[in-house]
């Protein structure tokens, strides 16, 4: 009979050979906010975190972490940008180690989804247009609406640029990361220059889908540039209903389609193509039915043949399939990981998941602090060779 699971539980290496998976089954980036109230450095109980979701040969991607003061978009979600943030992310990278494992870094800015009581000083977020989002932000004076962004001036873009090179740099020669994957998705800035709704500019980074790419690609090329190529992996999201930025079906296939050869001739570790698309994902959600007819991940795999993983609302089942086929190389899953630490382990030996992780209230940090642990890193472990645990 078939092992269960058999195409996903299989060895590949990605990354030029620089990174040996023992399996193709990924942790996908997942903010907690549990961070250092003050530094939003991560702590040993982060470390703690990573390391119980670590397996032999198995690739974890670390929360969204801002590049700069000015990128940041939550309350005690971390950053790449001081010596405090470096030495943090040190327990995080040396716990994964120490344990057989890899891990990447994900580097983003908020954009229009922060609020000027995120910011220093007070500034507007920025954005590729003043276009505002519905919904709130939560920041230490409390919730509030979305503000409109400031637009960026032309000029001011290579900056940005600048401070995701330097992020990157930091990530992987100071903070020990074996790579970064930025984070082009969500509805944060990378994606709102792509984002036909929030991009709305007559610059060359604005109008066709080549201009609105340009920011991307900029930010990739100035990454490849810093660390590597082999050290570069992206996020691109379609068909998600993330931070007020849901999109029309033609023009995000559009995007893919020119995006696709472009990422594929820079040779990145991979490229995660994330979509909300899925069973049980939509329903959870509460839509009736996918936001696109079109299967997002095997119409990026006829624009785009390498390394490519994939994400949103995956079952293990239909991740296997995807591998099988040859659309993806690998899968990543976030909520799974949440209750179920050690999910490779239980794959394997074909255990019942733990489905805590699907509860949205315990996703996200605790009011106090001294509750960290608290849904994070107190999950009951299964023993996968106990053979009363179902
Ligand atoms: C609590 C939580 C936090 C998340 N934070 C991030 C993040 O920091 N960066 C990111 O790219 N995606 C983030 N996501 C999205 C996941 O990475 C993933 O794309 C999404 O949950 C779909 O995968 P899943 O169905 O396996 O959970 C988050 C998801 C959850 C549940």
């Amino acid at each position: 009979m078939a092992k269960q699971f058999e195409h996903l539980l299989s060895s590949v290496t990605i990354a030029a050979g620089s990174v040996q998976l023992k399996h193709r089954v990924v942790m996908a980036p997942m903010t907690r906010t549990r961070n250092d109230p003050l530094t939003y450095a991560p702590r040993q109980i982060n470390a703690l975190y990573y390391s119980q979701r670590t397996s032999e040969g198995g690739l974890l991607i670390a929360e969204a972490t801002a590049v700069s003061a000015s990128a940041e978009g939550y309350l005690r979600a971390p950053g790449m940008y001081t010596e405090a943030h470096i030495d943090g992310w040190k327990l995080v990278t040396g716990a994964v180690h120490a344990k057989g494992g890899f891990i990447f870094s994900q580097l983003f800015h908020a954009g229009r989804v922060s609020h000027s009581h995120l910011l220093p000083e007070d500034v507007s977020p920025v954005a590729p247009s003043a276009v505002k989002a519905e919904g709130y932000a939560h920041t230490k004076l409390g919730k509030f609406p979305f503000e409109e962004p400031r637009a960026l001036e032309t000029q001011e873009i290579a900056g940005i640029v600048k401070d995701f090179a330097l992020a990157a740099t930091r990530a992987v020669e100071e903070a020990g990361f074996d790579g970064i994957e930025l984070h082009a998705g969500n509805g944060y800035l990378l994606q709102e220059f792509l984002a036909k709704k929030t991009n709305l500019r007559t610059d060359h980074y604005g109008g066709s889908i080549p201009n609105r790419a340009r920011f991307v690609l900029e930010v990739v090329d100035a990454c490849v540039a810093a660390v590597g190529a082999k050290r570069v992996a992206i996020k691109l999201q379609q068909g998600a209903t993330f931070s007020d930025l849901v999109e029309p079906e033609d023009d995000s296939l559009a995007q893919l389609a020119y995006l696709g050869p472009q990422l594929q001739k820079r040779n990145l570790a991979y490229v995660c193509m994330s979509s909300l698309n899925y069973d049980p994902y939509y329903k959870f959600l509460g839509l009736e039915k996918p936001n696109f007819e079109t299967d997002v991940f095997q119409y990026f795999r006829k624009h785009y043949q390498g390394t490519l993983m994939v994400n949103g609302g995956l079952s293990p089942q239909v991740a296997d399939r995807y591998v099988e086929e040859g659309t993806a190389d690998l899968a990543c899953f976030a909520i799974f990981f949440i209750a179920n630490a050690n999910l490779v382990a239980l794959l394997a030996a074909g255990k019942e998941l733990n489905l805590g992780g699907w509860d949205t209230k315990i996703w996200y940090g605790p009011q106090d602090p001294a509750d960290d642990e608290k849904y994070y890193t107190d999950w009951p472990f299964v023993d996968p060779n106990d053979p009363i645990a179902k």
